[in-house]
């Protein structure tokens, strides 16, 4: 995992790529339109002459404001000139301006020496990125999940269980789909195999490519992070709790594996707790029954669980065993 320091130098050498981009992207349309339209380009060498005249205007100090002002306008009706013949030549007005990822700091990262919100979007994503390395996350989508692997614990209630699984993948590619910052939270339940890391996985990628900054790993992992960093045995100045609590869109899987510890429990409803009150959406993942959940977890962490989250029961027989057996075949 890098380091802040690390990360923010990684994001300011892609702003700096960008603001490279749109030069390079600016003098190649005005190439092509030195090409195109070359009466443009003798205007544009008139317009370069205006700032000479302006110098020598003022050395001259002779009714400066007023010529000036002359100037001034020829340069406007030059420009106006630019846009009507780069419109009469099927081009749009403003072709010869400068395009920047964001306009608001022009690809600088900085606002009047603050952080310009596109500079915070990058150190997310890129945060993100090296959080999410070591996951399989690449290897699950909702191209590879195939409802023909899906069947009953005997086979007349296969019918049923594609239905039911059918009626999950829908709502995941939906939720994939039409995700934003408002978009709800999600518990999926279900023993184990039955894809619910694998269509977790699928949202993750898909929200992934629409730029936001998506947190996914287990519950575990997570937690052993930060009990590290809390107990100060880490001292690489990571803040995994605070990643979590501020992720665009969080996915915690294998709710339930981790150890019945206080620290562990009180660190779930935390990050459970914090996201509701932040209204940002968060998917967890278990294989945990009903029961074990209400043994395991207290009230606060149940009844959140329960009442702020959209539940999806999976449903059907293993299918790490099914795909297992139709390879012995
Ligand atoms: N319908 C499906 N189509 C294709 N592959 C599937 C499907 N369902 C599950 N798989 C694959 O089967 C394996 C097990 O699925 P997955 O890991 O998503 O199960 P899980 O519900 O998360 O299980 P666990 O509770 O043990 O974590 C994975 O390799 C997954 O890609
Ligand atoms: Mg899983
Ligand atoms: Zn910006």
């Amino acid at each position: 995992m890098m380091d802040e320091k690390a990360i923010m130098s990684e994001a300011l050498r892609e702003i700096e790529q960008r603001r490279n981009r749109a030069k390079a992207q600016n003098i190649a349309r005005f190439e092509e339109i030195e090409r195109n339209i070359p009466e443009i380009s003798e205007i544009n060498s008139q317009l370069a002459k205006t700032g000479m005249k302006i110098i020598s205007v003022i050395r001259e100090g002779k009714n400066v404001s007023e010529r000036i002002e002359r100037l001034k306008t020829e340069n406007l009706g030059a420009q106006q000139m630019i846009s009507k013949l780069l419109r009469s030549h099927g081009y749009p007005e403003d072709y010869l301006k400068m395009r920047y990822s964001c306009n608001k700091c022009e690809d600088k990262g900085f606002v009047d020496n603050s952080r310009c919100s596109c500079l915070t979007r990058l150190i997310a994503q890129i945060t993100a990125r090296e959080m999410n390395k070591n996951s399989q996350i690449k290897l699950c989508s909702f191209n590879t999940f195939d409802l023909s692997l899906c069947h009953g614990i005997d086979e007349s209630s296969t019918e049923q269980c594609r239905k039911t699984m059918s009626m999950i993948f829908k709502f995941c590619k939906n939720y994939a789909d039409n995700f934003s910052l408002s978009s709800g939270n999600i518990f999926m339940f279900g023993k184990t195999g039955l894809g619910k890391t694998h269509l977790s996985l699928s949202i993750a990628n898909e929200v992934l490519t629409k730029g936001y900054n998506v947190l996914y790993d287990s519950v575990l992992n997570y937690l052993d992070s930060i009990e590290k960093e809390h107990f100060g045995r880490d001292s690489s100045g990571n803040d995994t709790l605070n990643r979590l609590l501020s992720a665009d869109l969080l996915i915690l899987d294998d709710l339930g594996t981790e150890y019945d510890k206080q620290f562990y429990i009180s660190t779930m409803y935390t990050v459970i707790n914090t996201r509701l009150n932040r209204s940002l959406p968060t998917i967890i993942t278990t294989n945990l029954s009903h029961e074990q959940m209400l043994k395991k977890y207290d009230d606060r962490i149940i009844s959140r669980l329960y009442a702020m989250y959209e539940t999806l029961e999976f449903a059907g027989r293993d299918v790490r065993l099914t795909k297992r057996q139709m390879e012995k075949r």
